[in-house]
């Protein structure tokens, strides 16, 4: 069965229309990757499908289950419980800057999990899992960027979440710290973590992504896996964009 079903999702911002229908399918252990041009609404898909934003029309569904139907919401004990499987990393950290590592990874969880006990056993296995173990008691303006990135990834991963989000989470990082968090989702991606990733690093997608949506104007042009969107393109503002982005 399909982990994350999207049809036919529509967003304006005022009288911007950003989303314009995008409809897709995520099954489990996919690992897809969105590539597109700014502005074409990337950021503003998961923050729908995340919950941080509300859509006008379109159906979601989130394990089976109706997260949004034609633009309507279910009752708030619901929707936090749906919009709760999935985690999501974003491109500027967002860690909380007065919180050491390990309060960054157990507030939160503490808080979505109440009456949860095995925090702080997680947050030791998912620190160990990103390699920041040693550094569990400092505070995030101790770390470097990707080290930052990497408690992020971690925090996402303490509520177990059966879907990950990532928006552009190297953009922010020179090419030695990108490399650190790639080889983390790709460690995740060989898990079998079904993941969901917009991305400028066109490696990545060409070789850890099972599928490449290509978005242009609020709309999927494009989908396809890897070695076709990277190849053979089918749809020539695909082909554009791609030429554009290898020079
Ligand atoms: N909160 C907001 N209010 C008004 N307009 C917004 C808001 N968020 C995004 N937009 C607009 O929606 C459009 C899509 O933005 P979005 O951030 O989703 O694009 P993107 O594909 O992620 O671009 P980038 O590659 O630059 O991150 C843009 O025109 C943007 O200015
Ligand atoms: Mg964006």
């Amino acid at each position: 069965m399909a982990f994350l079903e999207v049809r036919q999702l529509k967003k304006s911002f005022d009288t911007l229309p950003v989303l314009r229908g995008v409809s897709f399918t995520v099954e489990q252990g996919d690992v897809i990757a969105i590539i597109g041009p700014s502005g074409s609404g990337k950021s503003t898909l998961l923050r729908c499908l995340i919950d941080l934003e509300t859509v006008d029309e379109g159906t979601v569904t989130i394990g089976g289950e109706p997260f949004i139907t034609n633009g309507q919401y279910p009752i708030p004990r619901h929707r936090r419980a749906l919009s709760g499987r999935m985690g999501m990393v974003f491109q500027s950290f967002n860690l909380f800057p007065h919180m050491t590592v390990r309060q960054n990874l157990i507030e939160p969880y503490r808080m979505t999990t109440p009456g949860a006990t095995d925090g702080e056993e997680k947050c030791r296995r998912l620190l160990e899992k990103v390699g920041l173990w040693d550094k569990a008691d400092v505070y995030p303006s101790k770390l470097s960027g990707g080290q930052k990135q990497r408690v992020a990834i971690a925090r996402a991963l303490m509520k177990s979440p059966e879907l990950m989000l990532f928006d552009e989470p190297t953009s922010a990082l020179d090419p030695q710290l990108t490399g650190e968090v790639l080889s983390i989702m790709r460690q995740l991606a060989q898990e079998h973590m079904t993941m969901l990733v917009v991305t400028h690093e066109m490696s990545f997608a060409q070789d850890a992504a099972t599928q490449v949506l290509f978005m242009k104007d609020g709309l999927i042009a494009e989908a396809g896996p890897p070695p076709v969107i990277f190849t053979r393109p089918q749809n020539p503002e695909t082909a554009a964009f791609l030429g554009t982005a290898a020079r």
